[in-house]
């Protein structure tokens, strides 16, 4: 059974009298482990998909399943505990609290949870490490380049070991260098631990880096491409582990 399937997903918004449908019949599953790319014009619905996916929305119609549990039917508290424990989000402004350190930020989502302060350290310097920024913990955001931001965003996403990272344009607000660390980090994170992603890009270079491509155009899936060769990300990135970096 794949980890997360949308099925004949329709989306519709009412403003007044006017109803859109942002999404119209859906189809897509996503296996455990599979690192898909979302690409499509804008306005062509990759943002409310996402936002299905990563349950901070309903469909208005169809099902989907995540993680054996049929989303559609659940309530808004419900909802939020799955979305709590299995989903962790990458959005292209980074979302870090301005006045909280890098392991702080990062530290967050474990704190939700009520994981005791020893363990929300443990966990938020190995996803430190995982993105290659045990040695920042200490600086806040504003001490970050943009690129350095995101990296710790992801780390923010991944401490709570979700099942998918869902990141809605990771790059967009980021140079071109910057963006090809984050492709290798997701690369790394992909191939190395397993993790399942989902991305959503306008850009089509940062789309080939995944496994696979599924095209939107007004709110519907156009086609779907495998990636045979996916693109290697260029970006000067490494793995660290905390001795390594004693060591230095
Ligand atoms: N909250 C909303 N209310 C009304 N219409 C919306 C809302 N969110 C998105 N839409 C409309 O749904 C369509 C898809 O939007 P979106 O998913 O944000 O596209 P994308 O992320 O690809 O740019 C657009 O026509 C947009 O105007
Ligand atoms: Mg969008």
């Amino acid at each position: 059974m794949p980890l997360l399937q949308l099925q004949n997903v329709t989306r519709q918004y009412k403003s007044g009298q006017i109803r859109v449908n942002a999404l119209t019949d859906v189809s897509l599953a996503v296996e455990k482990g599979e690192f898909i790319s979302i690409m499509g014009p804008s306005g062509s619905g990759k943002s409310t998909l996402l936002n299905i996916i990563g349950c901070l929305d309903r469909p208005t119609s169809g099902t989907y399943i995540l993680a054996g549990r049929h989303v559609e039917k659940l309530g808004d508290s419900n909802l939020a505990e799955i979305r709590n424990k299995l989903i962790g989000f990458v959005f292209q402004s980074f979302h870090l609290l301005p006045d909280l350190d890098a392991q702080a930020n990062v530290e967050l989502p474990l704190i939700y949870r009520g994981v005791g302060r020893k363990e929300r350290r443990r966990k938020a310097c190995a996803a430190l490490e995982a993105v290659g920024l045990f040695e920042r913990r200490r600086h806040l955001p504003s001490q970050l380049s943009g690129g350095e931001q995101q990296r710790v965003a992801i780390a923010r996403a991944l401490v709570g070991d979700p099942a998918v990272i869902l990141a809605d344009e990771p790059t967009g607000a980021l140079d071109s260098a910057s963006g090809a660390v984050i492709m290798s980090i997701f690369q790394y994170l992909n191939r190395e631990r397993g993790m399942t992603i989902v991305q959503v890009t306008h850009e089509e270079t940062i789309a080939r880096h995944a496994g696979r491509v599924v095209f939107l155009r007004d709110g519907r899936i156009e086609r779907e491409e495998t990636v045979t060769e996916p693109l290697t990300a260029q970006g000067q990135f490494r793995a660290q582990t905390v001795q390594e970096v004693q060591e230095g």
